[in-house]
């Protein structure tokens, strides 16, 4: 029972939740930058000025409306702007991640830091460097980036002028700022993901949308743009760089029926087909599977389906496949009062778990359901690139210091690395493991800084006020042991 010799063991953040410099050195804005902070119980909402100059506040999927532009109202805090100030300080946090260990380090690429509308023929130089700086700075550590190319952030020029990812005129966007990537990174990186959560466009629809067939056409049309994107992407990849190594991103929660009846059987099975198999399928398998027709079906779903399209999913599969995992859900056909929520899900209570400050299932067992159920279907390498505990964090002076003691955070990590050790004991071919948010950072979905996943503390509160130091936790010293002693010592 133990992990390969070659394990990938770091941690993950992306641009738009870490970097902040949201208009330095050229960069481009996209839709988080104007998104207010929220709380769990408080939506978050974009802002924008009508043609007239009203300020307004919107959904924040809403599209704005004709003659309105994006704007910062001086009442409200858009803590996505400053983040953790991570775009000035990761040379130092590299530094954090080596004195942990980390043999790899996932990262996301602000696509506008390259292109800032995203429509730019070629690329902005100093977003170019920039991550050069940092892949070198990772390297001479030893550390491997893992690099997401797309975490939510296609730029706000690219819905201005095309509408967004119901246009296909964003694959060949995507995919130019992909080139650029790979040829500009050639010999750094080799471990690419193409587009994170993927399949979010789907889960949002419950989480959070009307359920309307209109919604179903808009994410699936989206999804199939994507789809052909990230193939794209894929093969243009193999084609630079045959060492390049690329893969799918998908969210997932283990989806249990919540009773025997065998109605709830099957609406567990279809949830997990619409919300988890249908993209890792597509990217995996490079086809749509056979239920998809019933999946369309169901919201008279008309897919416009381009010449060539299929070829292209065929010929962009995949290498790897990567996952988040943070909660399991309960899916049923009868009612229930008691619904609880999780990473982009809504479901009834479990009560066989308990639940994290934030109301999202705490299931290790869940993950190694979900390991072995994947690895079986899909039989190529696994990487488990987000997983945490987002939790209220205390700052104690100690001794003249300042110590957080996050034995939670700790207890829920160590149960998950174990349910990892079993897994890989079952057969699954896991290679990685980059825990979501290694330094504290913007919550995407309440857009909280209490929300805390980090292994290090970042003094920042959810109106902007802090120094923005870092303080290690003590489940810094306790991941810095499980890397040392590949898994063994968990204690
Ligand atoms: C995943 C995303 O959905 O979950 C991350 O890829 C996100 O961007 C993470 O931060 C945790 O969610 P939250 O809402 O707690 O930040």
């Amino acid at each position: 029972m133990a992990f390969p010799k070659d394990f990938m063991w770091g941690g993950a953040v992306s641009a738009g939740q870490y970097e902040g410099g949201w208009q330095e050195d050229g960069r481009g804005p996209c839709r988080m930058d104007y998104t207010t902070g929220g709380t769990r119980t408080k939506a978050r909402y974009v802002t924008y000025e009508l043609a007239d100059g009203t300020p307004m506040k919107g959904g924040r999927e809403d599209r704005l409306p004709q003659g309105a532009r994006w704007a910062s109202l001086p009442e409200c805090y858009y803590p996505n702007q400053v983040a953790v100030d991570g775009y000035h300080r990761i040379f130092d946090d590299i530094e954090l991640m080596a004195q942990m260990g980390f043999t790899c380090y996932r990262m996301s690429i602000g696509w506008s830091r390259l292109f800032p509308t995203g429509t730019e023929r070629t690329p902005n130089r100093e977003g170019v460097e920039y991550y050069r700086r940092v892949f070198e700075c990772l390297r001479a550590h030893n550390i491997e980036p893992v690099v997401t190319l797309l975490h939510f952030d296609t730029p706000l020029g690219l819905e201005e002028s095309c509408g967004g990812w119901e246009n296909r005129e964003l694959i060949d966007h995507f995919v130019r700022f992909c080139t650029t990537c790979f040829m500009e990174y050639k010999g750094l990186v080799r471990y690419w993901l193409t587009i994170n959560e993927i399949n979010n466009l789907l889960s949002l629809i419950d989480f959070m949308g009307d359920g309307s067939d209109t919604s179903y056409q808009h994410a699936y049309q989206q999804l199939h743009h994507q789809f052909v994107a990230s193939a794209k992407a894929v093969q243009v990849g193999h084609a630079i760089d045959s060492a390049n190594r690329i893969g799918c991103m998908i969210a997932s929660a283990a989806t249990y029926p919540h009773t025997c009846d065998p109605a709830d059987i099957l609406a567990a099975d279809h949830k997990r087909q619409e919300n988890a198999y249908y993209c890792g399928d597509v990217q995996v398998f490079g086809r749509y599977p056979t239920y998809a027709r019933r999946l369309w079906g169901e919201h008279d779903v008309e897919l416009a389906i381009a010449d060539g399209d299929m070829d292209d999913l065929a010929a962009g599969t995949v290498d790897f496949y990567t996952f988040s995992y943070y909660n399991s859900n309960v899916v049923t056909t009868h009612k229930v009062t008691d619904t609880v929520g999780g990473n982009f899900q809504v479901g009834a209570r479990n009560e066989y778990l308990t639940y994290s400050d934030w109301g999202w299932a705490m299931d290790p067992t869940g993950l190694q359901w979900q390991l072995e159920t994947l690895y079986d279907r899909y039989q190529v390498p696994i990487m488990i690139v987000e997983n945490g505990l987002g939790a209220f964090d205390e700052v104690v002076e100690e001794d003249g210091e300042k110590r957080i003691h996050d034995p939670y955070r700790i207890d829920y990590l160590r149960e998950h690395v174990q349910a990892m050790e079993r897994a890989i004991a079952n057969g699954v071919d896991l290679v990685g493991y980059t825990p979501w948010g290694w330094i504290d950072l913007v919550s995407m979905g309440t857009g909280e800084m209490r929300k805390r996943y980090g292994f290090v503390y970042v003094d920042m509160d959810d109106e902007g006020r802090g120094t923005l130091d870092r303080y290690r936790k003590d489940s810094f010293w306790w991941y810095q042991r499980c890397i040392t002693s590949n898994g063994k010592e968990l204690g």
